[in-house]
């Protein structure tokens, strides 16, 4: 093994079989278990989506049913869930109370039983019901609010929307936040997926595999995008200010963000469709101007990025769709996390299916062969290595 055999990020290196969804990054598609992305936007519910994901079909009626029953029946958090969230910091940033209350849930379910599939299947459940209901009630404590319970009469959606905002929420906007859900809820072997596929390989729990693909998700080069897209486009300001924001953007080699994908060469097609229901939304719900700026400076970065395959992922769209729909923008990443639990349940499975611990190697390039000394006769060299 040698240097010339490291790929930085492990681009291009096969790390795990899977059969859960695809990218032909070439021409823009993204498939889970065959099925187009866009077809799924376009007809089938979250649920319906993550367990297509997790059991490889598109339930049967009566299967759905049952599957929508168990997850709403699930949908509470114990007092104490309620009580630990009080205890967070109102200042914290909510994918952190995030992956805390997704490891807390190890706690309360500890009767780990990796080869029962009903085991598999509670704790589906249980995570894809409870991490709304947590996600929702930081929020309202953190605003002074009391958290308030799930309604059982409405679907995921709408019932998140309803907890977050204690509204019930307008049929077309709960409809779009739910294809919001679909189209961010799987998405091959990105950083976030292979940290779930790691923990999973250990054979832990799952609570833990969910939590420490949070925390994965929750960096500026991964999910946390989707905030500072929003903080960019306001920083920008108007129209006529995108100009001038990519040619300091790209003098002073800064990413953009929003922009640009590893698998990608293309639009992310994801991005398309959440840039029409964007549309949708401000048709009916008025004009966003943030929009105006966010197409001129994607029409702006076609002529300077795109001839290096760089134009604009999942992330650029989804803020302007999520502040619409009254999001607020620290929580962008969170919805995310919520939306991509389905994904990372689906692999968690699938490792569990045909387990390895992942192992990989290194190349290793320190120092070798040096003799102890004591602290006296040791010459400090670069300064002070502690710092
Ligand atoms: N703006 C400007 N230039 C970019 C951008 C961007 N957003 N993305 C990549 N580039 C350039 C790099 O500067 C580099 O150029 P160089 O070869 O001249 O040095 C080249 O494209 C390759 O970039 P890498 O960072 O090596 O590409 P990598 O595949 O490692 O990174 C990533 C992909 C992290 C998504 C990157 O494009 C990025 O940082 N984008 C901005 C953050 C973002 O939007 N992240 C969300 C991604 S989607 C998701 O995770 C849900």
């Amino acid at each position: 093994m040698t240097a010339s055999d490291f790929r930085p990020g492990l681009e291009g290196v096969p790390a795990t079989q899977s059969a859960i969804s695809d990218i032909d990054g070439q021409r823009g598609i993204l498939s889970y278990r065959g099925y187009s992305i866009a077809e799924l936007a376009a007809h089938s519910s979250f649920l319906e989506t993550a367990y297509l994901l997790i059991w490889g079909e598109l339930p049967d009626p009566e299967t759905l049913r049952t599957f929508q029953h168990d997850v709403q029946m699930h949908r509470r958090v114990s007092f104490r869930i309620r009580d630990m969230l009080k205890c967070f910091p109102a200042g914290g940033h909510p994918m952190d109370a995030l992956q805390a209350s997704a490891a807390s849930l190890g706690l309360f379910y500890a009767n780990r039983a990796l080869d029962n599939p009903d085991y598999i299947r509670g704790a589906v459940i249980r995570l894809l019901a409870k991490i709304p209901t947590m996600l929702a009630a930081f929020q309202l404590i953190r605003m002074g609010h009391d958290p308030i319970q799930p309604r059982d009469d409405l679907p995921y959606a709408s019932n998140f929307l309803y907890m977050l905002t204690e509204r019930e929420p307008d049929p077309l906007a709960a409809r779009i936040f739910d294809s919001c859900l679909v189209l961010h809820a799987e998405h091959t072997l990105n950083a976030s997926t292979f940290s779930a596929r790691v923990t999973a390989s250990t054979l832990t729990d799952p609570y833990a595999v969910v939590a420490s693909a949070v925390g994965t998700l929750a960096g500026p080069l991964h999910g946390g995008a989707n905030e500072d897209v929003l903080l960019m486009l306001e920083e920008i300001g108007t129209v006529d200010g995108v100009e001038a924001y990519l040619d300091r953007a790209i003098a002073e080699k800064r990413k953009v963000m929003g922009f640009g994908h590893r698998e990608y060469r293309v639009k992310d097609p994801r991005a398309t469709i959440l840039q029409g229901l964007a549309e949708e939304l401000f048709d009916r719900f008025g004009h966003d101007e943030m929009y105006d700026v966010a197409r001129r400076l994607e029409a702006v970065a076609a002529e300077r990025l795109g001839p290096k395959g760089i134009y604009p992922n999942v992330d650029f769209y989804s803020g302007l769709v999520y502040r619409k729909l009254g999001i607020p923008t620290d929580l962008f990443t969170p919805v995310f996390a919520l939306a991509r639990a389905a994904g990372w349940l689906a692999h968690w499975k699938e490792q569990l299916g045909a387990n390895r611990i992942y192992r990989p190697t290194q190349i290793y390039c320190g120092a070798a062969g040096r003799a102890w000394q004591p602290p006296e006769a040791r010459v400090a060299k670069n300064g002070d290595l502690t710092g």
